[in-house]
């Protein structure tokens, strides 16, 4: 069954300068969806507009989406917030530089038992709840040691490790879709197939649908069986990741693959 739908996405920037055109997907429960493109083709505009997170003055200006059968853009303006969270390029620099793991967590599962609808948080309030809480959700993205992570700042956790506790603040509130932009981008390689293993693993073992961002084509092909080509802004196919490998109907995706096989041959 499709959890996320969306079609026909237009996003300006001030002035009217189109940055993302007629951009449409459609994600099911548990199913991971690519969305590729070279650096500044509007993957990450695309889905900061999905979690009503643009930067100012950058706006939905067409489109609709809907998550679950809920629409939540229709006509460019968002409408309420989707059950959908996400993670960051950058994992040190998305966490709280000043503030401890442990707190961060627990200022989170404080501001979900708030919201009335969450019913991950239920029965589990007060303090050492939380504390119990942050802990679990650590361990379940395989921290090892969650009591001495929760006592730490991010700029003592490595890129990886931060990246954890990011997928870790995301699954907190139990979302229905997980926007996943470049996630593992400027980790080292083995470190990346670990986060990229927890991303599928933790959205099979939850039925979450995830857009699964990246400039890599490598990376699109381990974890996705669809994807979504942009380039300057628009969505040139979308089509099964084998096909598009075997036989791109469109000009840029030959010219991104061919790219992708010179890093892969460069690299070894
Ligand atoms: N705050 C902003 N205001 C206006 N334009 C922006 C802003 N941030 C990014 N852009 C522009 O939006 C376009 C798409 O950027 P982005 O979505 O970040 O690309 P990608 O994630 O594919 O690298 C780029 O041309 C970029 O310069
Ligand atoms: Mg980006």
């Amino acid at each position: 069954m499709t959890l996320l739908t969306v079609e026909g996405l237009d996003i300006d920037a001030p002035g009217g300068r189109a940055l993302v055109r007629d951009f449409s997907i459609e994600v099911a429960a548990g199913e991971i969806v690519g969305v590729v493109g070279e650096s500044g083709s509007g993957k990450t505009m695309t889905a900061l507009s999905l979690l009503g997170l643009l930067p100012d003055g950058v706006a939905v200006v067409r489109g609709e989406a809907s998550l679950g059968g809920r629409p939540f853009l229709r006509g460019g303006s968002v409408r309420e917030r989707p059950n959908a969270t996400m993670v960051f390029q950058n994992p040190t620099a998305a966490l709280n530089p000043t503030m401890r793991i442990g707190a961060q967590l627990t200022r989170l599962l404080t501001f979900l038992e708030k919201k009335t609808a969450s019913p991950v948080n239920k029965g589990r309030r007060g303090r050492d709840g939380r504390r119990a809480r942050a802990e679990e959700l650590l361990d379940s993205v395989g921290i090892a040691e969650p009591g001495a992570v929760m006592g730490r700042y991010p700029h003592q956790l490595s890129g990886g490790m931060n990246q954890r506790v990011g997928i870790a603040m995301a699954i907190a509130a139990a979302p229905a879709l997980l926007i996943a932009d470049e996630p593992t981008t400027g980790l080292d390689v083995t470190v990346q197939a670990q986060i990229l293993q927890l991303i599928r693993t933790t959205v099979a073992d939850r039925g979450i649908g995830v857009l699964f961002v990246s400039h890599d084509m490598g990376v699109i092909a381990q974890m996705c069986r669809r994807v979504a080509v942009m380039y300057r802004g628009e969505l040139r196919e979308c089509a099964d990741v084998d096909d598009i490998f075997h036989a791109p109907r469109d000009e840029y995706t030959r010219e991104l693959l061919a790219s992708t096989m010179e890093q892969a041959a460069g690299g070894r």
